[in-house]
């Protein structure tokens, strides 16, 4: 009886592709980057060490980063700016540090990077420190040089993440944005601790709801097939769900060669809407309850041009499915955690495009874990 394995394959652990396997491994990664940090109604970063006085001189916060880090950094602006009431401007590294940008020692510069190696965002993490700034950094690699420049770190703590397009290394970042708006409202006092404390509440749900949407997989595996054949596709969504449309759209773009578009989903109208045909699958992100019925009025926008739109929303909402083709729901949680749960399905449905369209899932052709250039 001759055994046949080889070591790329077991560490796959059984999973076909890295991708899927990391896709799985969310619930874990994002318990493990919870763990120690969440009081009943505290959030403890034992990392970043930032007292009242420092935060009073702040008034600005920049979140740079690349890729995927940069759609997580999307995502924390909102938070921090509803939580700690702070304005945040989020830059991709590479264009913010050749802009000369109005940083100086009264500016928080948030840097996010999975790998902590990537160049344009350590060149924008040096830059913003020859400024004046103080700097956290939220990276996945400890021991990095990210890690190491900076002046505090939110570690998430997702391991290794092999395949290319970044999954679980994204929903601990947004984790991790979570942990730092909540601990920026805190120090300032923007949030009461019985808020904080819901919050917290919600946010150890999550894990377990990621893994409820993970046992719904065989359903995004059969809307996947229909996308085989298709060559534009729109994300679209407002608000906190137009930032995770960004992320879903990049997905279907880097492992199926899909052109995808993110739109928020209000601008729709103002020009892009003329590229909506039938043949243009629409997802619609439809989980922020402040902007829902403006969303569905979109929603109506592009179902007038007979696009097929596939609805995402919260299980519960009665309402989506009146007006899209397929509705995808996903636990009730706060809007401001959502972003954790809605691109789960969005991972999940790039994945199997991507397999059934035949690509290498894992190392999508032109791209490199790590850019360390500029
Ligand atoms: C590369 C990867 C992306 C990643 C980006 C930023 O382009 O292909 O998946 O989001 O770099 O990487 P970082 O390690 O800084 O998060």
């Amino acid at each position: 009886y001759d055994v046949k394995w080889d070591a790329v394959a077991a560490e796959k652990g059984g999973y076909e592709h890295f991708m899927l396997k990391e896709i799985h491994e969310q619930p874990r990664a994002l318990k493990d980057t919870m763990l120690g940090r969440l009081e009943e109604e505290r959030v403890v970063l034992q990392e970043v060490d930032l007292t009242l006085d420092q935060l009073a001189q702040i008034n600005k916060v920049y979140i740079v980063a690349c890729g995927t880090a940069w759609h997580a950094g999307l995502v924390g602006k909102t938070l921090i700016e509803r939580w700690a009431h702070l304005p945040v401007e989020v830059d991709i590294a590479s264009e913010f540090r050749y802009r000369s940008p109005l940083v100086d020692e009264h500016t928080l510069v948030v840097v996010v990077s999975q790998s902590g190696e990537t160049a344009d965002t350590l060149a924008a993490l040096r830059e913003a420190k020859n400024r004046g700034a103080r700097v956290v950094a939220v990276t996945n690699v400890v021991g990095s040089t990210v890690s190491r420049e900076a002046h505090d770190v939110i570690f998430t703590w997702a391991g290794p993440e092999i395949a290319v397009a970044s999954t679980k290394a994204y929903t601990t970042q947004l984790e991790g944005m979570v942990l730092l708006g909540l601990y920026l409202a805190q120090v300032k006092g923007t949030l009461l601790s019985d808020k904080i404390g819901g919050i917290i509440n919600a946010l150890k749900r999550i894990p377990a709801q990621v893994q409820e949407i993970l046992d719904q997989e065989s359903l995004i595996k059969e809307l996947a097939k229909s996308f085989v054949k298709v060559e534009d596709a729109f994300f679209i969504g407002r608000s906190l769900d137009w930032a995770v449309a960004m992320e879903g759209s990049l997905k279907l773009k880097e492992i199926s060669y899909i052109h995808a578009e993110a739109y928020a989903a209000g601008e729709l109208k103002h020009g892009t809407l003329a590229l909506i045909t039938e043949d243009t699958p629409v997802i619609a992100l439809a989980t922020q309850r402040d902007v829902f019925d403006k969303t569905v009025s979109n929603v109506k926008e592009v179902k007038a041009r007979d696009a097929k739109v596939i609805g995402l929303t919260y299980k519960g909402n009665t309402s989506l499915v009146k007006s899209v083709d397929h509705v995808i729901y996903i636990p009730e949680t706060l809007d401001e955690l959502a972003p954790i749960l809605t691109v789960i399905p969005l991972q999940l449905l790039s994945y199997y495009v991507s397999v059934a369209r035949g690509c290498d899932v894992d190392k999508p052709r032109n791209l490199a874990k790590s850019v360390t250039v500029e």
